[in-house]
């Protein structure tokens, strides 16, 4: 029986780091300057959630480790170079990430916008070079992220967020937006240990399809109650952002006490479409509160 997956998350923090720093350019290695690039970009802290939430689910279905990293580093590297373009000038024009230098700040913009191009390709590289998984996996899973990264998911959500910079939306529309330019990339992390088995049962992958669309727009609306209302020294990054961007967001739209509400009930959904695995899926469960109720 597992216990708390607290216990767990520095050995899989410690494990991802491992994974990414093999996985990307030597610094030693040319072209330098981006390589240092893309090493900062991803080796400069991060709460690693989303490669947690592949090895939480992984132990939930009894996946072996050693398969799980391949889709852990990849969606961790995807999101890397997501966030590098979220700070550009163009987009939220953001100076701190992670508590140091946004990359464009700490390099320049051309670098950051070519590191970030050269991490999605890493992505890739990674997946397509699975070891020891089932024939089509290496293939499933590259369809999924390509879909969860893409212009219907999140770079097209990004898209949408920018659009819809000073202008009113519905729940709906607003949710739709974080579905895709968040939720996409964690449902991605949630449903990608399931394409590593070949016997997976279609209620166990639905449920986890439901749980990780849930939990995806719960993640993006606490990111915007923490712009609002977190310590940049703890989160890491400006916050009041959003608001001097006239962002679209829940707590601008509904207030925070309906944004605090709103995540309240989608983990409650979340949490019951998980309840058929039982006590395994105990570190999904401690993931997904920690989600809804980090202060970081
Ligand atoms: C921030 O993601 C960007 C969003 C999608 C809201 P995280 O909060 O996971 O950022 P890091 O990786 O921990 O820095
Ligand atoms: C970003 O949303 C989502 C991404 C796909 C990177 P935000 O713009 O709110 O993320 P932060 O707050 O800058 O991390
Ligand atoms: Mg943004
Ligand atoms: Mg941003
Ligand atoms: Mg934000």
């Amino acid at each position: 029986m597992p216990e708390d997956f607290k216990d767990r998350v520095a050995t899989y923090t410690a494990r991802i780091n491992d994974r990414l720093n093999s996985a990307l350019p030597p610094l030693a290695t040319g072209p330098k300057r981006l390589h240092g690039a893309m090493r900062y970009a991803v080796l400069n802290g991060g709460k690693r959630v989303r490669p947690l939430l592949v090895y939480a689910v992984g132990e939930c279905l009894s996946v072996d480790t050693n398969l799980l990293d391949a889709p852990a580093v990849a969606i961790e590297l995807i999101h890397a170079f997501s966030l590098v373009h979220d700070d550009l000038p163009a987009m939220d024009n953001d100076d701190l990430r992670r508590g140091k230098p946004t990359v464009h700040k700490q390099y320049d913009e051309a670098t950051a916008i070519l590191a970030a191009d050269a991490l999605q390709p890493l992505a890739f590289s990674v997946l397509a070079n699975v070891d020891g998984a089932p024939d089509d996996a290496a293939i499933k899973l590259v369809r999924l992220i390509t879909d969860a990264c893409g212009s219907t998911g999140m770079t097209g959500g990004q898209s949408i967020d920018l659009a819809a910079e000073g202008t009113v939306l519905s729940a709906g529309e607003l949710e739709h937006m974080y579905a895709l330019k968040t939720g996409a990339l964690i449902h991605a992390a949630i449903v990608s240990p399931g394409m590593l088995r070949t016997d997976l049962p279609a209620a166990d992958a639905e449920a986890l399809d439901q749980f990780g669309r849930a939990i995806g727009i719960a993640f993006q609306i606490k990111d915007d109650i923490l712009d609002v209302e977190g310590d940049t020294r703890i989160i890491g990054k400006p916050a009041g952002s959003d608001q001097s961007l006239n962002k679209a967001t829940y707590p601008a739209l509904f207030g925070v006490d309906a944004s605090r509400n709103r995540c309240d009930e989608l983990l409650t959904g979340a949490l019951q479409n998980i309840e058929q695995f039982g006590q395994s899926a105990a570190p999904l469960e401690w993931l997904a509160r920690y989600i809804v109720e980090r202060s970081e």
